[in-house]
């Protein structure tokens, strides 16, 4: 899904989140475990105002364990709980009621002591689009209940899914955007496949890719590529177009007149590193 944004449709979805906010009680912040930061909203703090949030590292099957883990120590440092998951497996779902509870726990405890019968705990997916809020409001339904296509503006009439006896979720996930001031926010949000129609080019993106490659996964990278050796200069743009030409060269990715076709060499190497092919690859770390 690609969106378009400008600032009415920003307006527009914070006042949305602004309006679900008031019927839930903890936030459950889906982040691309492969790039944390570049996934996150930049006004996120200030709309959600201090409500109680668990942070999940969503895709976390993709993203390299080690940084993951780093990413986790990070958020902890700042004060949030952040649990890396896999929405399409289910890889650690099953943690995200317990977690969210942990969080509401006072609060449940000030209603006993009340005399108050505790209802269910309420929480809300918000997230940029592409980062799995889909996939993983479908999986906590255990159906497909969340439309892919689902736009701001677009308000459906709104349910609870039941997650376990004391966890409701809201059926239609909050959507933010990106950042955008930042080019090296916008190469990484292209290169995992956030933004799908860029202004960039996929040569440029695979560009600033294979760079990062060649910097924190030179050995998965000559694997997959079977290259004997990797220049070491990598502030040399010249270097890294070798190393793209060298991978087209592999491929067999020639234009008439013996030439790598690089418009192509790009896209097969970003196809393969947003399918996994390369191995488990973050590309921001803490
Ligand atoms: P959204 O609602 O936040 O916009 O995201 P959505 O669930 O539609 O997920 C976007 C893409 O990310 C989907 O791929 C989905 O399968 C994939 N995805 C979601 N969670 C995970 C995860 O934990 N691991 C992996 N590996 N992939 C995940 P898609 O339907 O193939 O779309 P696309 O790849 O063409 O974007």
């Amino acid at each position: 899904m690609t969106i378009q944004w400008f600032p009415g449709h920003m307006t527009k979805a914070r006042r949305q989140i602004e309006e679900k906010l008031k019927l839930i009680d903890v936030v459950i912040e889906l982040l691309d475990a492969r790039i944390p930061m570049s996934s996150r909203n930049p006004m996120i703090d200030e709309i959600l105002k201090g409500k109680p949030r668990l942070v999940l590292l969503n895709k976390a099957d993709l993203a390299d364990p080690g940084v993951t883990a780093a990413w986790v120590a990070y958020f902890k440092e700042r004060g949030l709980d952040a649990l890396p998951i896999d929405a399409v497996s289910g890889n650690q779902v099953r943690e995200i009621a317990p977690r969210c509870k942990e969080l509401f726990k006072d609060k449940i405890a000030t209603q006993i002591r009340k005399g108050i019968n505790p209802r269910a705990v309420r929480a809300l997916i918000v997230g940029i689009p592409n980062v799995g809020k889909s996939t993983l409001t479908n999986r906590l339904a255990g159906k497909k209940i969340a439309a892919t296509g689902d736009r701001p503006g677009v308000t459906k009439g709104q349910q609870w899914i039941k997650m376990g006896t004391e966890m409701e979720l809201l059926d239609t996930p909050g959507i933010l955007w990106p950042k955008f001031e930042d080019q090296n926010v916008g190469m990484r949000l292209a290169a995992t496949g956030a933004i799908k129609e860029v202004l960039l080019n996929a040569d440029e993106i695979a560009f600033f890719t294979i760079r990062y490659l060649a910097e924190h996964y030179k050995g998965q990278l000559m694997e997959r590529f079977n290259m004997e050796s990797i220049p070491t200069d990598l502030s040399d743009p010249n270097e890294i177009v070798k190393i793209m030409e060298v991978i087209g060269r592999k491929r067999g990715i020639i234009q008439s007149g013996g030439r790598v076709d690089l418009d192509k060499t790009s896209m097969v190497i970003l196809r393969e590193l947003r399918a996994g092919k390369m191995g488990r690859i973050s590309l921001e770390a803490p």
